[in-house]
């Protein structure tokens, strides 16, 4: 079977390595849209339009199946991408939230999403954690992160006091949902600063979502990559290279 996966950028490899470390699928193409990354700034109906976008340049590979390695098209376009392309289509919002109920959260525990603007303003988190009970929600936007990583910045001193900025008012959240698929490039540093909370991350919730709900080959090698982007694919092969090894 073959996978075509994309993202406004590098983010989407955080959820490629889940998939290819579970063995999952024989191919994957991968699509970042790196010039015009980040897509988390804009309104809906850029967001929507290049994701299309991105469809119709997987659709020439003849993939099996579309997973939108990306919080902000998972927000709005998710709806759209299925009814432009007969393909079963998967966003990472809810397989992110059903993964957060299956490490037994509790509905007082303290929930911090962290996503881009576009992703909490949409509220897709908040209303489905509200469906499920959840009452202690603090969904903050923090897309500075997001250049950071496409930057290669994934600790040191630029990234604490980018923490510190968006952090100040924060009080020990026990789930911290990394509801931006670069988010988990920053992972140590971000348990570095809370140090109590469990992360929740898109690659792993979207694995397990797969493999409870779809009858998906496990091969017995990894698959086959195909990485592309709309602009200096070398840079994220590079990052491919650092985060897939
Ligand atoms: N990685 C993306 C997400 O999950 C988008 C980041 C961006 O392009 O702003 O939302």
């Amino acid at each position: 079977m073959r996978l075509g996966l994309f993202d406004s950028g590098v983010g989407g490899l955080t959820v490629l390595k889940s998939i290819k470390e579970h063995k999952l699928f024989d191919e994957i193409i991968y699509y970042g849209d790196t010039a015009r990354v980040p897509y988390g700034t804009k309104d809906k109906n850029t967001i929507i339009r290049y994701a299309l976008e991105a469809v119709e340049f997987l659709k020439n590979f003849e993939v099996d199946m579309i997973v939108a390695a990306c919080n902000s098209v998972s927000a709005y376009a998710i709806e759209e991408i299925r009814e432009h392309i007969n393909l079963p289509v998967l966003g990472v919002i809810e397989p992110g939230v059903k993964a957060l109920l299956k490490r037994d959260a509790k509905p007082k525990d303290h929930i911090l999403i962290l996503g881009t603007t576009a992703t909490i303003q949409s509220q897709k988190y908040e209303r489905l954690l509200h469906a499920n009970g959840f009452l202690n929600i603090t969904a903050l936007a923090t897309p500075l992160f997001v250049p950071l990583v496409e930057e290669g910045i994934f600790e040191g001193e630029i990234l604490d006091s980018t923490m510190r900025h968006y952090f100040k008012d924060i009080k020990d959240p026990d789930f911290i949902i990394l509801g931006c698929t670069h988010f988990p490039l920053l992972k140590d540093s971000l348990q570095d600063y809370f140090p109590n909370s469990i992360l929740i991350h898109s690659g792993e919730a979207i694995v397990e979502h797969l493999q409870s709900n779809f009858d998906i080959t496990k091969s017995s090698n990894s698959p086959t990559l195909k990485l592309f982007a709309s602009s200096d694919p070398d840079g994220l092969k590079r990052v491919a290279k650092l985060w897939l090894s």
